[in-house]
């Protein structure tokens, strides 16, 4: 079951229009092709699989191409980006953060709060989550699994507190 926000029909960026859709079972061949070219740690067909099922899956367009995607799970009052995802062709065009502030806009409609957890050594996602206002509100040591010939890394967990829609 997904979850429905009251999010934009496109966002506007550079004189580029990109329309914000939902993404389902059906899009996974190229979610998850965008997904292994564009993440370093990329999700697994089968996280995709059952969180189409469970959260909200929704993203960017161009056309018939995406251009980003994120996974949101709601649970009592509290949002969680599960995932967050700018295509490599469009990384630090601005993408990531006014798809970033349309989300946390729309979760104000279902939570007082959205978390997220980072990799320590992910530093562009840190610029962008801080930028955005995220604040770092633990540590979990040895959290993510290692690469080969790496060791396991830790996860900095990230809080936005999110104002009370407008009425
Ligand atoms: C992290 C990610 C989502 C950022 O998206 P993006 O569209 O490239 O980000 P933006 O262009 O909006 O940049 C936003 C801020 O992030 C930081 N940033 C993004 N790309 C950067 C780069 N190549 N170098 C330095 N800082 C960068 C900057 O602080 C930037 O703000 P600024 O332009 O005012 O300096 C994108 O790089 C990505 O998909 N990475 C792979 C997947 C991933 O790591 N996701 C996060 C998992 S928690």
């Amino acid at each position: 079951m997904s979850v429905d926000l009251p999010l934009p029909a496109f966002i506007s960026l550079a004189g580029e229009r990109f329309d914000v859709a939902a993404f389902t079972a059906a899009d996974l061949d190229a979610i998850v092709a965008l997904e292994q070219r564009s993440h370093p740690h990329p999700w697994s067909r089968e996280n995709f699989r059952s969180s189409a099922g469970h959260h909200c899956c929704v993203g960017l367009q161009q056309g018939d191409s995406w251009v980003a995607y994120a996974v949101l799970s709601f649970v009592v009052g509290e949002a969680e980006l599960l995932l967050f995802v700018v295509d490599k062709d469009w990384q630090g065009k601005g993408i990531g953060s006014r798809f970033l502030e349309a989300l946390t806009q729309a979760a104000q409609a279902k939570a007082q709060t959205m978390f997220l957890e980072v990799r320590a050594s992910n530093e562009h996602a840190i610029a962008l989550y801080e930028k955005a206002g995220f604040n770092q509100v633990g540590l979990r040591p040895g959290y993510y699994p290692a690469g080969k010939g790496s060791r396991r890394e830790d996860a900095l967990l990230y809080a936005l507190e999110l104002p009370s829609p407008e009425m």
